[in-house]
């Protein structure tokens, strides 16, 4: 499995340091807003947890599912928002995503909860595929830039699999006959 990893593209020391300069500035930001913190699941699992140990002020945090139906390694743009009931009537939103790829599913996410009544939402990612981005959207707060490549680990997956590694790395596409 793992030689299917070309290279470790952010170590585990990496993430850790870059997480730990977002809580500084998600703490800056939120400590006295009461946030409702929503992570958007699979994907930011990891991610989230550690940088919701590093934020030491009261949040609350609820957990939505997102599905998009395309191709393996993109996403399609057909997006479906499996959250259950959150109520988000005048809350600060912070919204924990693994990677902004097309930026399709933070934009519909970010639409959404305003509908719901949110009084803010802002979006922050651990990746940031610049490249990629068909829709009008930025998230507010990313960790590391990253070139069209796929990559896996620290919660992304390549078809469920490798999102428990504690590094980023890229994934070799030709050795899996994908795309
Ligand atoms: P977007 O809607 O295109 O911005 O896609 C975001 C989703 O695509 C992320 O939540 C990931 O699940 C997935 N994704 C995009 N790029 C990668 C990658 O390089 N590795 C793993 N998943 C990815
Ligand atoms: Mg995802």
């Amino acid at each position: 499995m793992t030689n299917e990893i070309k290279e470790v593209w952010l170590s585990e020391e990496q993430i850790n340091q870059r997480v730990e300069e977002l809580a500084e500035i998600l703490t800056e930001k939120y400590q006295d807003k009461d946030p409702l913190v929503v992570a958007v699941l699979n994907g930011s699992f990891m991610f989230c947890s550690d940088l919701l140990k590093k934020m030491n002020f009261p949040l609350e945090l609820n957990f939505i599912k997102v599905s998009s139906y395309g191709n393996k390694t993109e996403s399609s743009g057909n997006i479906q928002i499996d959250g259950g009931r959150i109520d988000m009537k005048d809350r600060n939103v912070l919204i924990v995503e693994d990677i902004i790829d097309s930026g399709n599913t933070l934009k519909k996410l970010s639409e959404y909860f305003a509908q719901l009544g949110a009084a803010s939402v802002e979006t922050v990612v651990l990746l940031d595929k610049p490249s990629r981005r068909e829709a009008d959207i930025e998230a507010d707060y990313a960790g590391f830039k990253i070139a069209d490549q796929f990559v896996v680990g620290y919660g992304l997956d390549y078809a469920q699999y490798y999102r428990n590694l504690p590094y980023i790395g890229i994934l070799d596409t030709e050795k899996l006959n994908i795309e």
